[in-house]
């Protein structure tokens, strides 16, 4: 697949198929202060996050970067409301993790969508299958309205071609575009992503970075993505980096124009 073939929608109808345009938000996605966190109790416990601070602004791309065991999937897994927070503070969507009771977490993860080296699609279902099942879960969304915007997204991240394919005989870049678009069903108001290129080829990694990054920019939609490959920096706003559990705070700012000049770079991006 050529970039051609990754279709830039207008805002409006891409943002018909993703579920809704995002409420009008102040202040930063993310924000968080003293973050520690440890794994195991007792004489096993050992730290892995270290005194974290970080703050994320609407429609940023922000990418983690670090090395292996350094702390980032544990990082993201803290944000996305998947692990209690321990210690420190951490708001996430309006929502503050500090001793949250389960329902808050619950609906925080209903605003999120996640992306997963291991994309956790059902192998025996189809591409668009994947994505309809996620309509289905969605209790406003009539089966026809589901499947349409399920075949709306598979268009939009260059499936067109695959709906009917089995997922087990896609490629892993398709599956990965395939998990972006489960990912985004419901108008997610926050993008997490952990390694989504890092079983991909250059060229498929690539084409999935640009799809969310087109995201980000129409849409608006912040992304933190965590990533060891060097070939995506130039998406982010802001790479930031972490070593032995504590974030760096001579964070890279790119030169990346602001999501809110979306469309005018969005268009640029199609031709
Ligand atoms: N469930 C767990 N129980 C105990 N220790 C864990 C658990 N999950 C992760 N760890 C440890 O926490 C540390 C950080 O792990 P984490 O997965 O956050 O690293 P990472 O930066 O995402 O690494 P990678 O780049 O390899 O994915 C590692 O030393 C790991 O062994
Ligand atoms: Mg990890």
């Amino acid at each position: 697949m050529t970039s051609k073939t990754l279709r830039i929608e207008s805002g409006e109808s891409t943002r018909r198929s993703y579920g809704g345009a995002l409420p009008a938000s102040h202040g930063p996605v993310i924000s968080g202060e003293g973050i520690n966190f440890s794994f195991g109790q007792g004489e096993l416990q050992k730290q892995i996050l270290f005194d974290v601070q970080l703050e994320i602004q609407p429609g940023e791309i922000v990418l983690l970067t670090g090395p292996s065991g350094s702390g980032k999937t544990t990082l993201l897994t803290l944000i996305a409301g998947l692990r209690t927070l321990q210690e420190g503070r951490l708001n996430v969507l309006g929502h503050s993790l500090c001793q949250a009771p389960q329902q808050n977490l619950l609906d925080l993860r209903r605003k999120i969508g996640f992306i997963f080296q291991a994309h956790n699609l059902l192998p025996y279902l189809t591409a668009l299958q994947n994505v309809q099942v996620m309509f289905d879960l969605q209790p406003h969304v009539s089966p026809a309205e589901g499947r349409d915007r399920a075949v709306a997204m598979l268009k939009d991240v260059g499936l067109g071609d695959r709906l009917n394919y089995h997922v087990s005989r896609l490629s892993g870049g398709q599956r990965q575009r395939v998990a972006i678009a489960r990912a985004l069903v419901g108008g997610p108001q926050l993008v997490l992503a952990d390694e989504p290129t890092a079983a991909l080829d250059s060229v498929s990694g690539r084409e999935v970075v640009n799809i969310l990054q087109r995201l980000a920019r129409e849409q608006g939609r912040p992304i933190l993505m965590v990533t060891h490959d060097a070939r995506v920096l130039d998406i982010a706003d802001r790479v930031l980096e972490m070593q032995d559990g504590r974030l760096q705070t001579n964070t890279v700012r790119t030169e990346r124009p602001s999501a809110h000049q979306s469309a005018t770079a969005a268009s640029a991006l199609s031709t």
